[in-house]
């Protein structure tokens, strides 16, 4: 979500640069964010690092929220997931297969997860117009799914439980086939 709205922050001061027009303090910060490699915006927004964590000064524990994920034969695995990561990332460190094949650019369906429980998918941000494209075109789409690279742990969402579903299609690589996890 982060990413969309920097994009069309991006498109805004492209817009304003054509016409001429004399960049705010604000339109030069994201200028700055924008001369940064992706990795480092995500490392700034998404981080979840001994560093970041030694700024905000908390205890460790504190700051992670207990996950668990299901994969499609009903196998369980709880995780600690970092405030500000999102779920595709978190399940990349734990080894939950979860594909994630435009790594988080909105470009694909393959991070399709299924939020198990409707009282915490209603804590959660709506779906940017983009995630909601992507997710049309998801394999086996319920009421509760969502991209995994777009949900981002925050302390509302501990306990969370999300599905993995049988199967992901990913268009841009392989033509809509489903892929088995
Ligand atoms: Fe492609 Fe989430 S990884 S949309």
């Amino acid at each position: 979500m982060y990413i969309t709205k920097f994009s069309r922050l991006g498109a805004h001061v492209i817009k304003g640069l054509t016409r001429g027009e004399t960049p705010t303090p604000r339109v030069q910060y994201t200028q700055f964010l924008y001369s940064r490699p992706l990795q480092d915006l995500k490392h700034r927004f998404f981080s979840s690092t001994a560093a970041g964590n030694a700024q905000e000064g908390g205890d460790e524990d504190k700051e992670k929220i207990s996950v668990t994920f299901v994969d499609k034969d009903g196998e369980e695995k709880q995780i600690k997931v970092p405030i500000g990561m999102s779920m595709l990332e978190a399940a990349h460190e734990n080894d939950i297969e979860l594909e994630g094949a435009c790594e988080g650019s909105l470009a694909c369906s393959t991070c399709h997860v299924i939020v198990m429980d409707m009282e915490y998918y209603n804590k959660l941000e709506d779906p940017a117009d983009e995630e909601n494209d992507m997710l049309d075109l998801a394999f086996g789409l319920t009421e509760t799914s969502r991209l995994g690279c777009q949900v981002i742990a925050k302390p509302e969402l501990d306990g969370l439980r999300l599905a993995l579903p049988a199967a992901t299609r990913n268009f841009a690589v392989d033509g809509y086939k489903p892929k088995p996890h």
